[in-house]
This record gives structure tokens, sequence and C-alpha cells, in this order.
């Protein structure tokens, strides 16, 4: 109500002050016409009489006429001058200064002049203030007889404007009433009507305009989550981490607000991994891991210490006596500490509770979550053995810690428990589960109360972090602060906040791959493409929660929906085996490839295929060459934290062309809202999006590249960092001071 009315008083109030002095201005020009204009009548009506008069000399009719004339209430005295310009009579209320002798000179001297002059109207100041004058001529049978001063009240012209003002001031107090009244009506029926057709909008797109599907307005993101992006994106814009971040000011944040000498970043996989292939030679691979992605340029920025597993089978030849290492290899811009694990507490921490137990209970995607006693005791012991190497890892008592994703959930608690003031932020890479679906968990209370170790607890999305605090109300004994989104266990607390992830901006992949159109023609050549062929691209860990089975099937419908399609399309599928000793994992592997062999025989002619399968753990290089070629790339996740390959595809296209496909159910579809947003299980609209993907004009791709271009430059992952330590700061610095005072307070107030 206050936004309505407060600019409404004001505005209403600048054009009341206005409108009364202009209307005030007006008013005092039009009543000295008046008054000039009342003078010359009262003149002229005794004309005859003045100039007798005044040819007599005769002062006492002439001072008995002027007497008359001042009966006029609006005229206060007179003067009656001789030709000559000396007083010949006088009111008796006649001013100071105003006797004939006072205006010579006014009077034309000019026979000729004198009898073509019309009389003047001024204002003079006397002893008694300011007052109007009218000086007129008496002429009679075009003789000059003289002239009159004629002195007149103007105090009814003050009254006037008074009365005036006050009634333009009721007007308008009462027309802004009215307008606020009628401000506050239309905004509710234009809020109605516009919820209402946003609402049709989302609900039913494919409805609109004749049944047939608009670019515009399909595929786009519901109501509330544009809202809700523009409320952050506003609160974003004036928080004192708006701006643009860089490494440098991500260092800067680090030294200044922390401190720090670098951090120390706990995650299970390993940026690089040294790998030997069959023929002895050892490579160092890049894994396919939005974690990776988004957090490898951060500690580049950050250096420090990686503590992570190391699982490449030529790892150990390439560590120092304390299992350290330098990288990136050539770079050497931080230390990555690899830590060993047995298959027993691989099989247990990683494969079981982590990816059997925790991933399918996170994310919506219809697989059951298992849970064993035996992994547990595995994802204990292990978390235990990581805590250890990241506080030997650590400079000092109060070192920054940044714990990643669901394989250390207990870690920050383990951490605290050896270095009380160390600065945790963890960050949870996937989706957090509503409460109650988190409640299938055994160990619900025991994850809640370790991740409860941290400083700042973070999440891509703010619904993930609703869930989590939601888990805890149903789960722990511990005071939950809503609205400073903070919860406070056993004394100690933590920061509860969404912080969305994103990649490095510039990335420098996009920059050290070759132009697009180069990329475009390797990877024709490579996949047997004709020069007039449509490319899509997808490119993910083969993980049943990226929906690649729902994306090949959208492919097949778009090509039957769309027959001038077929032997023209062509969708190339990167996928990086991924978790290969669990089942589903291996289901989904031999699903995936008895799908793509259905729909090429199916739709092959001559050497055409419309899926090209190309499973491997690719390299940067090559993942960006094929983003780079691609006209579409589809992201069909049924649930996802974020979704990196979504930004890394608009990282990717520097030249403004491709169109992305996003799946509604990523963290990414609130951010990129250019992208054309699909449901993956509704193979209609996702096929409808893909042919209107490959058929968008040049110019609509690059008005929605750009957009999200823009986005993703300025929601960079130094952002994303920065934003936590800035958290994590003031966390510390809350800590500090409570940890001066309460000595001192203890001191000054008696125990009980
Ligand atoms: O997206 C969740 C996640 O754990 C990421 O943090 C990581 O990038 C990806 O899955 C890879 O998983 P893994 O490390 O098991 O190969």
């Amino acid at each position: 109500m206050l936004k309505i009315l407060a600019p409404l008083l004001i505005s209403v109030s600048l054009l009341a002050w206005g409108a009364t002095w202009a209307l005030g201005r007006t008013a005092q020009t039009w009543f000295e016409r008046d008054v000039g204009l009342r003078a010359r009548l009262a003149v002229a009506g005794a004309r005859g009489s003045l100039a007798e008069q005044l040819a007599r000399r005769d002062r006492r009719r002439l001072a008995a006429l002027l007497e008359e004339i001042t009966r006029d209430d609006r005229i206060t005295a007179m003067a009656a001058c001789g030709p000559d310009g000396k007083t010949v009579a006088r009111t008796s209320a006649l001013p100071d200064g105003l006797a004939c002798r006072d205006l010579t000179g006014v009077v034309p001297a000019d026979p000729a002049a004198r009898l073509a002059w019309g009389g003047i109207d001024f204002e003079r100041t006397v002893p008694s203030g300011n007052v109007r004058v009218s000086l007129l001529p008496v002429i009679d049978d075009d003789a000059f007889a003289g002239s009159v001063v004629v002195v007149h009240d103007m105090s009814w012209v003050a009254r006037r404007e008074a009365a005036m003002r006050r009634l333009t001031l009721g007007v308008f107090a009462v027309v802004g009433i009215l307008a606020y009244l009628l401000t506050v009506l239309l905004r509710r029926l234009n809020w109605r009507d516009w919820s209402r057709e946003l609402r049709d909008l989302v609900l039913h797109p494919r409805f609109r305009r004749g049944g047939r599907a608009t670019r515009g307005a399909a595929f786009q993101p519901i109501a509330s989550e544009l809202r809700q992006l523009l409320a952050e994106l506003s609160r974003e814009q004036s928080g004192p981490t708006a701006g643009h971040w860089s490494p440098e000011r991500l260092q800067d944040v680090l030294e200044r607000a922390l401190g720090g000498d670098g951090v120390v970043v706990l995650a299970n996989r390993e940026p690089y991994l040294h790998s030997r292939t069959e023929s002895g030679e050892v490579k160092v691979l890049h894994p396919a891991s939005g974690l990776v992605t988004a957090l490898e340029p951060v500690m580049r920025a950050c250096s420090g210490t990686w503590v992570a597993h190391g699982s490449g089978n030529a790892d150990r030849e390439h560590v120092d006596g304390h299992d350290r290492v330098k990288v990136p290899p050539g770079e050497e811009a931080y230390t990555l500490r690899r830590v060993w694990l047995s298959p027993e507490e691989e099989r247990g921490y990683y494969y079981g509770f982590a990816n059997e137990g925790l991933w399918p209970l996170s994310h919506i995607a219809h697989a059951r979550p298992l849970f064993r006693t035996e992994d547990w005791r595995q994802y204990q012991l292990v978390n235990e053995r990581f805590a250890e190497a990241a506080c030997r890892e650590a400079k000092g008592p109060d070192p920054v810690i940044l714990v990643q994703d669901y394989h250390f959930a207990l870690v920050p608690r383990m951490i605290r428990h050896r270095l009380p003031r160390a600065t945790i932020i963890s960050f949870w890479h996937i989706p957090w589960p509503n409460a109650e679906h988190f409640g299938i968990c055994p160990w619900a209370r025991e994850i809640l109360t370790g991740l409860l170790g941290s400083s700042v607890v973070g999440f891509h999305t703010q619904l993930h972090c609703n869930n989590f605090l939601e888990s805890v109300d149903r789960f722990l004994e511990a005071r939950i602060d809503r609205e400073s989104q903070a919860v406070v266990l056993g004394g100690h607390e933590s920061l509860v906040r969404s912080y969305p992830i994103s990649i490095e901006w510039p990335n420098h992949w996009a920059r050290a791959a070759p132009p697009p159109l180069e990329c475009r023609r390797t990877v024709f050549d490579e996949l047997g493409l004709a020069p007039d062929a449509l490319l899509g691209v997808g490119v993910d860990r083969i993980d049943y929660t990226k929906g690649i089975e729902e994306r090949l099937l959208a492919v097949e419908r778009m090509l039957e929906r769309s027959p001038h399609l077929q032997g023209r399309f062509t969708f190339a599928q990167l996928g990086a085996p991924s978790r290969t000793l669990i089942d589903r994992y291996r289901a989904l592997n031999e699903s995936v490839e008895a799908l793509a062999n259905r729909i090429n025989e199916r739709f092959a002619t001559g050497t055409y295929r419309p899926i090209v399968l190309l499973r491997a753990s690719h390299e940067p290089p090559t993942v960006y060459r094929y983003l780079r070629a691609a006209d579409v790339c589809y992201v069909s996740s049924l649930h996802d934290g974020m979704n990196l390959v979504a930004k890394e595809f608009v990282s990717a296209r520097d030249d403004e062309r491709g169109v992305l496909v996003l799946s509604r159910f990523t963290g990414a579809a609130r951010e990129l809202t250019q992208a054309l947003i699909v449901n993956p299980y509704d193979l209609d609209e996702a096929s409808a999006a893909l042919a209107a993907a490959v058929e968008m004009s040049p110019e609509e791709q690059a008005d929605r590249m750009r957009a999200m271009r823009a986005f993703v430059s300025e929601f960079n992952v130094y952002r994303w960092a920065g934003r936590m330590l800035v958290d994590a700061a003031r966390v510390r610095q809350h800590g500090r001071l409570s940890d001066r005072l309460t000595p001192v307070l203890r001191a000054v107030v008696p125990r009980r």
C-alpha cells in the first residue's frame, strides 16, 4: 500500500503546489488588469465634471468629486493634477509620495502625445507598503484638461487569491484520493488479468494461436519461477556482491575478508587424474563432472589445496611423499592432495551409500534408494579419513574449508570438532528432497547434524534450502531462524543459503576452441554428415537422472512428426560412462544402446543414422568442439540441481548461434529463461521444441543466445564462490565478536 501511496502523495502535492502557483500568478495579472479597467471606467464616467473643475481649478468641488469617486470600495485615494502637473485637489487618504509632483515626467510633455496617451498602471512603494496606482488623462473635447491619480485597494485581491489557493488545494486533495483509489482498483484488476494471461501462456502454450505452437509463447519457464528469479536478481543487483566478478576479485575477498592464504577444498572427484592407457602411456584426464567444471577455476583463482579421492590408475605414481601433486600440469596454481580408498571403502562409501542411497534419495527420478548398514559404516569411516586429511592440509587454526557434495555430509561436524574456529562452507550440488522423502534415509538425523557443523550450508535453489530447513525442523531439536535463514544446533549457528552455481567466464575452453565453422566442419566430417545436415548434441555422464532415454524418444517423435527432417537431422550423444559398478547404471547403458539401435533401424537410409552414441569420457576440447558445431543442444534431465552443460553450451557459442532446449527440472531453467524450456517426459512438447529449435531464424537464435550469454557472464562461478565467501566472512566476524564478548559478559554478569 505504502508503495503506491507515497509516490502518489508526492506527485499530487507537487502538482497541487505547481497549479496553485500558476493559478495565483494568472489571477494576479487578471486582477491588476481589472483594477486598471475599473479606474478608467470611473474616470470616464466623471470625465466632464473632472475636466470642468480642473479648468476652473476649483479645488473644493474637485475634492468633493474625487471623494465621491473613491466611494467605490476598490479605490482608496485620488488626486487631480492640472495640465502643468501640479496638484489641484486630493482626497485625504492619498499616501505620501503619490502627489502630482511625485509623478512628474510620467505624463508626456508633448501636446500631441498627451492626446494620444491612454494612461498608465504601475506599482509604487509608499510608507504603508506597495500600492497599485493608475495615472489617467482627463481629455474633454479633444483638449488635455489634466490627469488623475487613482490609488487602488488591493487587499481584496490578496483575499481572493487565498480563497482560490484553498479551493485549488481542496480540488487536488479530492482528485488525489480518487486517483489513489482508482490505482489500487486497477492494480487489482490488472494483476488478475496479467496472472490469468501468464497462467494461460504457461499452462496451455500449445493451445494458443489456433492450436499451433508458437515460438514466443511456448516452452517458457513457469511464472512463479520467473517472479522469484526477478526478485533474486533485483536483490543481487544492490547487495555487497553486486557488480562484475573476476578471479582477482575473488582472491581479494578471500584475502581481505577471510585473511586466507588459499582455501582447502574437499571433493570426492579430483580435477585431474593420471591414467595409464593400454599402450602404457600416462595421460592427465579431466573427469566429466559439473563439480569439477565449476570448482577448478575457483581453485586456480584462490590457490590452496584440493583434497580428493585418487581414482586414476596412475595417480599413485604422480604424487610426492605426502600424496600431493601440483596442478594444473604446467601451471601449478594449487595443490591436489590425493586420498587413497580401498575397493571395500570405495564400494561402501561411493557406490553404496553415496550413489545407491543419497543420490536416488535426492533426485526425483524414480530409482529406489538403497540403504545398507555396511555402506553407512564405510561412509562414516571414509568421511573421518577425509576430515582428517582436510585438517592436515589446513594452515592454522581458522582455515577456510569448502566441503563439496553429498559424499561428505558428515565431514563438516568432524572438522568442527578438530578445528572449532574453522570457517566451513558446505555446498550440496544435487537437489535436497522434501522432508517426507528425506525421512526414508535411516540416518537422516546424522546427515543433518553432520552438515550443521558448517558455517554456511549452500544449495542451488531456494526450494532446496526450504526443503533442508523443513527436514531440520522434522528431525532435529534445533532452533530455526527463518527470517535470517539460519539454524542453531548445540549453540552453533549455520547459515542456509541458495548459491546457484555457474561456470568460469570467459571460459578458457571456449577461447581455446577453433572457430565455430571449423568445429562444424570437423565434427560433420567425423560423423559423416552432409554439409546441409542439422545437428543436435547432448553431453552427459550416462546417468538415469539425465533423461537420456527420454531425449532419444523425443528425437524419434520429432522425426515422426516432421518427416522432412528424416535423413537430415542427427543427434550426437556424448555419454561418459559413470558409476558402472552399480546395476542401475549398467542397465541404463544397455537400455540407451538398445533404444538408439531401434530408432536408427527405424529411420536408417543409406549411411544415415539419426542417433550417434559416442560413449567415452570426452575431454573438454572435444566437448566444446561439438557444442560449437551444433544447431541445438538438448539438456533433458529428469531432475538436476543446476546442470552446467547448459551453461557451457552458452559459453561455447560466441557466434550467438545454436538453440538450447532445456528441461524445466534443472536449476539452470530458472536462470536461462531464453532457452526453450520443456518437460522432458512430455515427448510431444519436447519434440515440438526440437523442431522449433532447428527451424529457428538466425536472428531469434542470436537474440536468445545474447541474453543467456549476458546472464552467465554476470552470474559466473567467481560470483558463486564470492557470495559464499562474503557470507562466511560475516559469520566469522560474528563468531569472533561473540568470542571476545563472552568472557567480558561472564565477568560482569554474576552466574546464577
Ligand atoms: O551433479 C552431482 C555430482 O556429484 C557432481 O557433483 C559431479 O559433477 C557429478 O555428480 C559426477 O559424479 P561422479 O563424481 O560420481 O562421477
